[in-house]
């Protein structure tokens, strides 16, 4: 009997799946059984196109950047011609820090446009024939700060508590057609996207030990919990916005 974690026949896009997080829900993709489709501006790194190889699967990326809306048509229309899309994986987003009485406005923009608007282009595009299918599997990258507020960084708070109500918005429509959506709030991870925080060795030790388990996340730590949702085993699970943060929340 085949384990209800595998992905074996399924393709996933995710978005930014070269570096960060990204690159850990790649590899775990992979490692489950399904072959993977990037979405990002950077072509694919080594370790990526290397494992794919050894593990006889395919890599695929497709150069794209997610503040552009007529990019992401024009590559989502070419993906799908090419692929049987299983799987979205929202996984791309970008950070700004700046006190909110001096945010700029572009940057405010830009963080919404990636982080929030290009997450639901996708869901649609990639969405509508996982609906015409009646099967589907969709998850987002939230953050604690769909939660929390943080400290300089509106845009991304706001951002991500949009994708938390967004998830559940599309798993009200989309749940009973055999689509799951739901995201994942992974906590403080070790990733370019909190250089300015792992730089700071006071923010450093306040937020370390903080957290429960006593470590920051990995991309692995992230990329199984994504596994397990996208596969069957999470078939009635819909709409949950999942915490993967050493215990962050609970304390
Ligand atoms: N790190 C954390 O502590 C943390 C916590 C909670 C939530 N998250 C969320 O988890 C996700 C991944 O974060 P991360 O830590 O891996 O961040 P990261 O190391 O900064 O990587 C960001 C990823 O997003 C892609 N990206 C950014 N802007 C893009 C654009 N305009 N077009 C296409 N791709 C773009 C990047 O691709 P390029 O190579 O093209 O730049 C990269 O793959 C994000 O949604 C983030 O908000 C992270």
């Amino acid at each position: 009997m085949s384990s209800p974690f595998d992905l074996t026949g399924r393709t996933a896009v995710v978005t930014g799946g070269g570096r960060g997080l990204g690159l850990g829900i790649s590899q775990a993709l992979l490692a489950a059984g399904a072959d993977v489709v990037v979405l990002g501006r950077n072509p694919l790194p080594d370790e990526l196109t290397g494992q794919a190889a050894d593990l006889g699967r395919a890599v695929q990326h497709y150069p794209l950047d997610l503040a552009d809306s007529d990019a992401i048509a024009a590559t989502s229309a070419q993906v799908l011609a090419d692929h049987r899309i299983d799987i979205l994986v929202n996984n791309a987003g970008t950070q700004d820090r700046h006190p909110a009485v001096d945010f700029p406005l572009a940057a405010w923009d830009h963080v919404i446009d990636v982080n929030l608007r290009a997450v639901f282009q996708l869901c649609q595009l990639f969405g509508r024939p996982m609906l015409e299918r009646g099967h589907g599997a969709v998850v987002n990258l939230a953050s604690l700060l769909s939660f929390q507020g943080g400290m300089t960084v509106p845009a991304y708070a706001a951002s991500k508590g949009a994708v938390a109500q967004l998830t559940k918005a599309l798993c009200n429509e989309w749940a009973g057609q055999g689509v799951n959506v739901n995201a994942v709030a992974p906590g403080y991870m070790a990733t370019d996207m909190n250089v300015a925080l792992l730089a700071d060795p006071v923010r450093l030790e306040q937020l370390s030990v903080r957290i429960p388990a006593g470590r920051w996340g990995l991309p692995q730590d992230i990329g199984d919990v994504v596994v397990f949702l996208a596969s069957p085993a999470a078939g009635y699970v819909h709409g949950q916005v999942l915490a993967v943060d050493g215990g962050w929340l609970a304390r």
